[in-house]
């Protein structure tokens, strides 16, 4: 019997899943361009995920470009009814994996045509609109002009819910103004912690978040203080971050990515781990280490 109920569940639209669950953009090869490494491995996280219980992947068509997509549909469908699949446009991959904006209407328009088709879908569930002011981070800029393209494909039927990505406080409050949004995507682990105040306002709203890196990204989340309580604990340093996330605030949903189905079991796992306020107490001091 799976343990991941133990997450809890949360709203991400009209749907309630568990609040832990799977991002899929580590499937992809190697820096989130051309195919897997190894295929075979790819499918069999994706379906151990929802042997598990994952009710929740987090994906995009310019993973790979077009790689994780059609591994999750190769794996998954026909899709069970309980499966949210999140995905996000905005961006596109130049020849050299690079990342680019990709905000002219057509652009947008055609990126939700590539996740319906690559996915096996006639409506995506929830679309992230990936802002690319600064790749790195949130950045200023008026949402109002992609927005409303993406606005109007939900009107069309072909878009359920909208949320936002790599967004500030002042592009949730214009996006609010186009259209519902649903949930914000932005960076946010024990390490990296601006989104601090946001997080509580938006589960004040009811609005989820969902940290993307909440493992670290690209290079895992290294401390001897994580590691020390890990070891206290019985767990392992990336269940004590992904316990903390959930423990940090109810509208926290969790996308950790992996390749590997070890991984994946033990990510999973980290729903039955409780931590104590002294523990968390002693987390804390690793933001303000950073
Ligand atoms: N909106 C955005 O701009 C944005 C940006 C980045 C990511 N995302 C989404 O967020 C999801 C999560 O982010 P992410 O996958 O980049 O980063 P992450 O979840 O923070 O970490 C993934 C990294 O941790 C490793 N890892 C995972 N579980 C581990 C474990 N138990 N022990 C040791 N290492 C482990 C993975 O390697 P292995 O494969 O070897 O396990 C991979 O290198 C993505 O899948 C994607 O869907 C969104």
């Amino acid at each position: 019997m799976s343990s991941i109920h133990k997450s809890g569940t949360y709203k991400l639209g009209d749907r309630s899943i568990h609040r832990l669950g799977y991002g899929a953009m580590q499937l992809a090869g190697k820096g989130v361009f051309g195919p897997p490494k190894d295929r075979d491995a790819a499918i069999a996280v994706l379906r151990e995920a929802i042997a598990r219980g994952v009710s929740h992947i987090d994906t995009s068509d310019f993973y790979g470009p077009h790689v994780t997509n059609r591994l999750i549909r190769e794996a998954l469908a026909p899709y069970s009814d309980d499966l949210v699949i999140v995905t996000k446009i905005g961006a596109r991959r130049g020849d050299d994996a690079s990342w680019l904006p990709a905000f002219a209407p057509e652009d947008l328009e055609r990126a939700v045509h590539d996740n319906l088709r690559n996915l096996g879908l006639d409506v995506l569930d929830v679309v992230n609109l990936r802002l690319m002011f600064d790749v790195h981070g949130p950045a200023e800029g008026s949402i109002e002009a992609p927005l409303s393209v993406l606005a109007e494909l939900q009107r069309k039927g072909l878009v359920r819910h909208i949320g936002l990505s790599n967004a500030t406080r002042a592009q949730i409050a214009e996006g609010r103004r186009i259209c519902d949004i649903v949930c914000v995507q932005n960076q946010y682990n024990l390490a990296h912690r601006d989104d601090d105040a946001l997080i509580d306002e938006l589960a004040r709203d009811g609005t989820a978040y969902v940290p993307f890196f909440p493992l670290g990204g690209f290079s895992p989340l290294q401390s001897s203080t994580l590691s020390g309580v890990a070891e206290r604990l019985g767990a392992t340093p990336m269940q004590v971050a992904l316990a903390w996330l959930l423990q940090r605030s109810p509208n926290i949903l969790l996308i950790p990515g992996t390749s590997s189905v070890a991984h994946l079991r033990e990510n999973l796992a980290a729903a039955e781990l409780e931590l104590s306020a002294e523990v968390l107490d002693e987390l804390d001091g690793l933001a303000k280490a950073a």
